[in-house]
């Protein structure tokens, strides 16, 4: 059985028992609306772990489209339904006033690897990741902390707040989950309609191609042009960044230096798509 906790007290009690008995708890923050991308995460974290919490948050502070924080996807009760399959064993679904209670006036801010690409295209976004990621760090108090590659800078924004804010959880990032056709899983595809959904796989594949040309030799900003040709000839409105830069720091690179990593945004119908991969 999963339990639903609403509250943060409940989940401090909760974690406090399971700690006395000398278990390690891996969390898995998610905004909900599950598919198999976060199943993987939750997997992972039943295998690396002796308890398992899935954080469900569809947290305002960090959508600074107020049309986007309205039509994301929201469906608990099957959320609850995988979770249970999965043999989770808490779901911390807090509401709105639980995480941002009357007088909240504090905001956690990573400078460098929050600036570019997803930063500078969402104002305010990474504050808001940052700042929940924190409170719910200290809300489930947990050892491992799950995250995927598929949100690459988000990702080195948590590996950096942890080690700058002295946060004792160790972070974990998990391969992206595709679908056969390489379409990254992600709680927004619903939002397409099936001529879009036809078109959206043209983003790996152009990522692909680019991948390739690169290692292979091509100069980095003629593989991105041609990229960026496909993906815009495959139908997709505009793209709004496509850069290879180094994995960590997310500095842009004008030729390959290992490890390099490919980040796109794109947006497709009313839809805006992000993917990377390792080049
Ligand atoms: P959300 O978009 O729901 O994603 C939750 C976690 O699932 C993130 O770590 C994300 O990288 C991972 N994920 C999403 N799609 C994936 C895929 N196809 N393969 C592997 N992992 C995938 O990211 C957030 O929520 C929020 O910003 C959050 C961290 C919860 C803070 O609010």
């Amino acid at each position: 059985m999963t339990e639903v906790i609403r509250s943060a007290e409940a989940l401090r009690e909760k974690v406090a028992g399971w700690k006395r008995s000398g278990a390690l708890v891996g969390v898995v923050p998610t905004m909900g609306a599950l598919h198999d991308g976060h199943l993987s995460l939750a997997r992972a974290a039943r295998s690396q772990s002796d308890r398992v919490i899935v954080t469900i948050f569809v947290n305002p502070m960090q959508f600074n489209n107020p049309e986007d924080l309205k039509k994301y996807p929201r469906d608990e009760a099957h959320d609850l339904a995988l979770l249970e399959a999965d043999g989770v064993d808490v779901l911390f679904a807090p509401g709105p006033d639980e995480v941002y209670p009357e007088g909240f006036a504090s905001k956690v801010s990573v400078t460098g690897v929050s600036g570019p690409m997803e930063g500078a295209h969402r104002p305010g976004h990474f504050d808001g990741v940052a700042t929940v990621v924190t409170k719910l760090f200290g809300m489930t108090q947990a050892g491992r902390a799950f995250f995927g590659e598929k949100d690459w800078q988000q990702l080195q924004v948590v590996r950096r707040l942890v080690r700058d804010l002295n946060i004792p959880v160790h972070v974990i990032g998990c391969p992206t989950k595709r679908e056969t056709d390489g379409l990254a899983m992600s709680s927004r595809n619903v939002r397409l309609s099936a001529a879009e959904r036809a078109i959206a796989p043209a983003l790996h594949r152009a990522m692909q191609d680019a991948a390739r040309a690169i290692r292979d030799g091509a100069p980095v900003k003629a593989a991105l042009d041609a990229a960026q040709g496909a993906i815009i000839r495959a139908g997709f409105a505009t793209v709004e960044y496509l850069d290879l830069r180094d994995a960590e720091t997310l500095e842009p690179l004008q030729d390959l230096r290992a490890p390099a990593r490919l980040l796109v945004a794109a947006v497709l119908g009313d839809v805006r798509l992000i993917d990377n991969i390792a080049v």
